[in-house]
C-alpha cells in the first residue's frame, strides 16, 4: 500500500518590526522582539511521506544530499526526531514555493514552518491540525520548533499580524497572534530591484549584529517603536505605522553597514526607488510606505484603495513587482 502524503502549505511573511541579531544563536533565541504580516501570494508547500530511501526534492529537481539546501533540512528533520523522541526512518520531501526563486522573499520563513508541519504530521500519522492537537501538539509548539530552523518561520504559523516576543530566556520566548488577517487588508507590493543572489545570508548575517556600535542603541529604542507599531495596529492607522516601517528598515540596514566589512544589500536603485516613493506620497499624497529585508528589494505597502494609482505609476516607470497582501496561515491535509 502507498504511503500517506502528508502535505504543508505556509506562508512567507514580511517583518515590520525586524528580528536582527541573536541572542544566543545556537538556542536561535533573538536579541529582540519581531512583529510581522503573513502573506497570501508567498507560500511553500511541502509533502513528506515515508519511503525506502531519504528523498528531497526542491521545485521538481531531486537534490544531491551534500547540497546545502537538503543538508539544512536534513539537520532540521534530525531535530525534529529528537524533539518527537522518534528513531529517524526515509523521508521524501518535495518541497516548492508559489513565488519565484530569489525575488527577494525570503523562503526560509514558509519553507521551515511547512517542513516542519508536513514532518511532524508525518512521523505522528496526524492527517489534519484537529489530530495535532489531540496528539498534544500546539501550533505555539511546532512554531517554536520550526523556529530552530530559522527563525522568522515562527511568526508563519498565524495569519494576519503575528508577534515573536523574544522573552526572558529561549524557553519562554513565544510567537502568537495579534490580530486575523480581516482586520486590516493591507496590501504589499513586492519591488523587484534586483533578483541577483545575496552577498550573504541572514543567519551569517545576523551574527554581526553586535559588532555594530549602533546595535545597542537599537535595542534600547525598540520598545517604543514596538509599542507605537502596536497602536497603528490597532488602530489600521497607515499613517503612524508607515514611518515607522521605514525607520525600521533603515535602522536594520544602519546595523548591517556599521559592521566590519559592512554588509550592504542596498544599491543605488534601491536608494532611487525609496526617493521617488517619498516623492509620490509627499507631492502626489501617494499613501504608500516602504519596508525592506536583508536585500535590495522595496515592500510597497499600502491599502487596497491606493494600489491602482501605485501600479500604475510602476507600470510607467517599466518596474517589476510582484503582488501580495495579509493573508491567512498554514494548512494541512494528506493524499494516498
Ligand atoms: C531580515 O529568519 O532568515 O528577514 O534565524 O538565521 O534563519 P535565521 O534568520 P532569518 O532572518 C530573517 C531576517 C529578516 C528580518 C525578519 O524577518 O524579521
Amino acid at each position: 500500500m502507498a504511503a500517506t502524503v502528508y502535505l504543508a502549505e505556509a506562508p512567507s511573511n514580511i517583518a515590520f518590526l525586524k528580528y536582527w541579531g541573536k541572542a544566543d544563536a545556537a538556542a536561535q533565541w533573538p536579541a529582540n522582539d519581531s512583529l510581522s504580516m503573513t502573506l497570501r501570494n508567498a507560500r511553500t508547500e511541502t509533502s513528506v511521506q515515508r519511503s525506502a530511501q531519504s528523498e528531497f526534492y526542491f521545485n521538481g529537481h531531486k537534490l544531491s544530499s551534500q547540497d546545502p539546501f537538503a543538508q539544512k533540512a536534513m539537520r532540521h528533520l534530525a531535530f525534529l526526531f529528537d524533539m518527537l523522541e522518534e528513531t529517524p526512518i526515509h523521508l521524501r520531501i518535495e518541497t516548492k514555493n508559489t513565488f519565484p526563486d530569489s525575488c527577494g522573499i525570503a523562503s526560509s520563513a514558509s519553507g521551515m514552518a511547512a517542513l516542519t508541519l508536513a514532518t511532524v504530521a508525518c512521523l505522528l500519522e496526524a492527517p489534519s491540525w484537529d489530530s495535532l492537537t489531540e496528539q498534544g501538539i500546539s501550533r505555539a509548539q511546532l512554531a517554536s520548533w520550526a523556529r530552530k530552523g530559522s527563525g522568522s518561520a515562527c511568526r508563519s504559523f498565524w495569519g494576519g499580524f503575528v508577534a515573536w516576543e523574544a522573552a526572558a530566556g529561549p524557553a519562554s520566548q513565544r510567537a502568537y497572534p495579534l490580530f486575523p488577517a480581516e482586520h486590516w487588508r493591507l496590501c504589499d507590493i513586492l519591488l523587484l530591484i534586483s533578483i541577483a543572489p545575496k552577498i550573504i545570508s541572514s543567519s551569517q548575517g545576523h551574527l554581526t549584529a553586535w559588532d555594530s556600535p549602533l546595535f545597542l542603541p537599537r535595542l534600547s529604542g525598540l520598545p517604543t517603536r514596538k509599542r507605537a507599531m502596536l497602536e497603528a495596529l490597532a488602530t489600521q492607522d497607515l499613517s503612524q505605522l508607515g514611518p515607522l516601517l521605514e525607520q525600521e528598515a533603515l535602522e536594520m540596514h544602519s546595523i548591517m553597514l556599521s559592521v566590519e566589512p559592512p554588509i550592504c544589500y542596498l544599491t543605488a536603485d534601491t536608494s532611487a526607488w525609496i526617493v521617488q516613493v517619498r516623492r509620490w506620497r509627499q507631492e502626489e499624497g501617494l499613501e504608500v510606505y516602504f519596508t525592506i529585508d536583508a536585500g535590495p528589494n522595496l515592500h510597497l505597502i499600502c491599502e487596497p484603495a491606493a494600489k491602482p494609482a501605485l501600479l500604475s505609476r510602476l507600470a510607467q516607470a517599466n518596474a517589476q513587482w510582484l503582488e501580495d497582501e495579509v493573508g491567512t496561515g498554514p494548512t494541512l491535509c494528506t493524499r494516498r
